[in-house]
């Protein structure tokens, strides 16, 4: 049982600022199980006590799990001086200490996890978890095989150590090449640095998979959905 006051569970859920909610309770407009309920400090347990506003229940949600098909130009941060966050794409949400799991770079797309659970968090991001990330790309040059097993054996990306074997699978080879490639770290602008290291700049690059989560191809880029059970569940297992 997780207890939580009054006031903070209504800004929580985005009911309205502290002061406002503070107001609100003041004017007996909040019920805690039935009862107005005038004390903003009073403790309940949201799982097991219903809460109205006006006599409007409030939802209660202890994590959210998001996915969102990122698009270009939006950052991968909660806030930013700059650019809009992805954040900003996650317009119908009830808790307000969601964040993104890990980074895609400005100019990458596809799918990105958003989530409060710090804890499953914590385990995708883990290093030492090696969880895969499949992203596709549009490459400028030709890729070869030796390409191929360059990337299978490691490369020298200007790190201590060269990156862990990934897997690069050529789907078009051409002046502009499409490749998958699958990696199973996150290091600062991974993919780009292991293309440049080959003397290939990345043109353009997506996310489409982490562990066994699947980036729902009916996402437009922009586009978000809450992430199914089966979907958490993915991730926790790789946790
Ligand atoms: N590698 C990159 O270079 N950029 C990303 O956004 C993700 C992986």
């Amino acid at each position: 049982m997780s207890l939580i006051r009054l006031d903070k569970y209504l800004a929580d859920m985005q009911v309205g600022t502290r002061s406002e909610v503070k107001k609100l309770i003041r004017a007996g407009k909040v019920q805690l199980g039935g009862h107005i309920c005038k004390n903003a400090d009073e403790k309940f347990d949201p799982e097991q006590v219903a809460v109205m506003v006006d006599h409007v229940s409030v939802g209660y949600a202890a994590y959210e799990y998001f996915m969102l098909n990122k698009p270009k130009g939006c950052v991968s941060a909660t806030e930013d001086p700059r650019y809009p966050t992805v954040l900003d794409y996650i317009t119908e949400h009830k808790r307000k200490d969601l964040f993104p799991v890990g980074r895609l770079d400005l100019d990458t797309e596809g799918l990105l996890v958003i989530t409060n659970d710090g804890a499953l968090a914590h385990e995708l991001l883990s290093p030492s978890k090696h969880i895969p990330k499949t992203y596709e790309a549009k490459i400028d040059g030709i890729v070869t095989e030796t390409d191929v097993e360059r990337f299978a054996q490691g490369i020298d990306i200007g790190e201590k150590k060269p990156t862990r074997p990934a897997d690069l699978v050529i789907l078009k080879a051409n002046v502009i090449s499409h490749v998958r490639i699958t990696i199973c770290e996150g290091k600062f602008h991974q993919i780009k640095r292991m293309f440049a290291a080959v003397g290939k700049p990345v043109l353009e690059l997506k996310r489409i998979s982490m562990g066994a989560l699947q980036l729902d191809e009916g996402l437009a880029t922009g586009e978000y959905r809450p992430l199914t059970e089966e979907e958490i569940g993915y991730l926790r297992q790789r946790g």
